[in-house]
């Protein structure tokens, strides 16, 4: 079995390159937009993200997680960007900023809502995760969609030096990747935005408010926390808890990875919602 999949390995890599190759020469539309090096990537099976919703299909790593973890996300923060971020006369964001962007598929929203402008972080492949290849797949999309550099910005940077002025933060899927999450909340609070949007994994084994450990377990960096620890901190921090959802990570079997929380917090001080 090893070793048909090893055989199997470059004849579907070969496969994947020819396709890529083939649909860029009669999607006239691609030509003036990427390149071919870029279309071959465009078909590769190794996406973080499913950018139908975009219009672009893409085709995530084939861990089924990768599904599951988009469709419970997508059900919750594609509606928060609908009801907190979409551009109208009440809601006048301007610039937001996305931490832990990966392949910066929330952004691409967020500017499909009207925001102005998009900052998009991730340290790729110098991160725990070492993930190489995210940000140019990100740039992809941008040229596919025609979006400027002036309207999305997408950089290789660490979030835990991230201090700039914006309107709403997007937290998705990192404080658990970081030593020191209530360092990176409390740079936020300086950082003058009217909301900040997580979603982290949690954990159910311990839901102790005092749960914190670093290294998360199993793993020589990032963290593990319980829900409640999260939300104490918070407060401390000042923050108002404006909406708060506890999901069941069911594409992680270990009680420790299986709470996926999303918030939705203000610094008190701010009075947008
Ligand atoms: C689980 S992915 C999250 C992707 C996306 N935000 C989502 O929720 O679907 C975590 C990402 O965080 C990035 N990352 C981890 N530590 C980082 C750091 N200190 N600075 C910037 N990016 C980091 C990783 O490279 C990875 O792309």
């Amino acid at each position: 079995m090893a070793a048909m999949k090893q055989f199997l390995k470059p004849v579907l890599w070969i496969y994947s390159v020819l396709l890529g190759a083939l649909k860029y020469l009669f999607t006239p539309m691609l030509w003036k937009r990427i390149t071919l090096i870029e279309a071959i990537c465009l078909n590769k099976r190794n996406w973080y993200h499913d950018f139908t919703s975009l219009g672009i299909k893409t085709k995530q790593f084939d861990d089924p997680s990768y599904k599951l973890s988009q469709e419970q996300k997508d059900g919750i923060i594609l509606n928060w960007i609908d009801k907190y971020i979409r551009i109208s006369e009440s809601t006048p964001f301007m610039k937001g900023v996305e931490l832990f962007c990966a392949d910066a598929y929330y952004s691409f929203h967020a500017i499909n809502a009207g925001v102005g402008k998009m900052l998009a972080l991730d340290l790729a492949e110098d991160s725990g995760e070492q993930r190489s290849g995210i940000l140019k797949q990100a740039e992809i999309i941008q040229k596919i969609l025609s979006i400027p550099e002036d309207k999305l910005d997408i950089r290789k940077y660490d979030v835990m030096r991230f201090n700039e002025k914006c309107d709403f933060v997007f937290v998705f899927g990192g404080l658990y990747h970081v030593e020191n999450p209530l360092k990176l909340l409390s740079n936020l609070r300086t950082s003058m935005c009217q909301l900040i949007f997580i979603q982290t994994i949690v954990s159910l084994e311990n839901e102790s408010v005092d749960y914190f450990e670093s290294p998360a377990p199993g793993w020589n960096w990032g963290s593990r926390f319980s829900a409640s620890w999260l939300i104490r901190n918070l407060e401390l921090l000042d923050y108002r808890i404006v909406e708060s959802k506890l999901e069941i990570a069911n594409y992680n079997f270990a009680l420790r990875d299986r709470g996926s929380l999303f918030l939705v917090c203000q610094p008190v001080s701010s009075d947008t919602v």
